[in-house]
């Protein structure tokens, strides 16, 4: 069975959007990502038809509540079929832990990951969230606390990941955003890296969003990366 390492970002607000640039999409290439935006405007209905379709759907909703209500959140996206579902991993151990249990009920439970600290808080945020420290070493420690709470990894960027596998060890899934072509733009992302230059530093799966959506040929543009990915493995 094929396991696409390509998970494009549907980031709109409309599910015809999304479902227009899914219907340009190969599922045998990509899978598709569902965050907060599409999913609080169109619901389970978008993730059901991109089911449909073939995609399998990391579903990005960064759950952080209490143990009960995340854990029930996780339960009712492990019931909508989604083959990944996140929370933040700073909603602590006992959360992290109910969430994973209440999947394991389910007959095909979703790949459970983890946010660490958001790649748009900077030292000088954290602090005011009472944070104190080096951001990386917060990364690395609620990394390994979502480790021991038994998720399968952790959301990062892609120059966290080669810290990230060697702390984590090599089956610890690390899924990366911020990617962008050599050839390409940067837009809003600041610490960016290649397809290939993120796989090598240990990346598994690669968020990518507007590189493909917004391409000319969004088509052309994910098989270009694909072929681009498989040369350099
Ligand atoms: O269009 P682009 O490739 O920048 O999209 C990246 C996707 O990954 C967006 O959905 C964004 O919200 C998400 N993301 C990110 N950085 C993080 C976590 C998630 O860019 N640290």
């Amino acid at each position: 069975m094929k396991n696409p390492k390509i998970i494009v970002a549907l980031d709109y607000s409309h599910a015809r959007d999304a479902l227009a640039i899914a219907a340009l999409l190969d599922p045998a290439l990509c899978r598709v990502k569902v965050g907060k935006e599409l999913f609080t405007a169109s619901g389970p209905a978008v993730v059901e038809a991109l089911r449909k379709k073939g995609f399998e759907v990391f579903l990005d909703l960064k759950f952080h509540d209490i143990p009960h209500t995340v854990s029930m959140a996780c339960r009712a996206a492990a019931q909508l079929g989604v083959w990944m579902v996140n929370v933040h991993a700073s909603g602590g151990r006992a959360m992290m832990q109910a969430a994973r249990e209440a999947m394991t009920v389910e007959k095909r439970p979703p790949l459970l990951v983890a946010v660490t600290v958001l790649t748009s808080l900077a030292a000088t945020d954290l602090k005011e969230v009472g944070m104190e420290g080096d951001p990386q070493a917060a990364v690395l420690r609620l990394a390994l606390l979502a480790q021991s709470a038994g998720l399968d990894g952790v959301v990062c960027s892609a120059q966290e990941a080669t810290v990230l596998g060697q702390a984590c060890g090599p089956s610890f899934c690390l899924v990366t955003p911020g990617i962008r072509l050599a050839e390409g733009g940067s837009d809003d992302q600041k610490r960016i890296m290649t397809p290939q230059a993120a796989l090598q530093a240990g990346a598994h799966y690669l968020v990518i969003g507007r590189p493909i959506t917004q391409a000319k040929d969004p088509r052309a543009m994910l098989q270009h990366i694909d072929r681009q990915m498989h040369e350099s493995t």
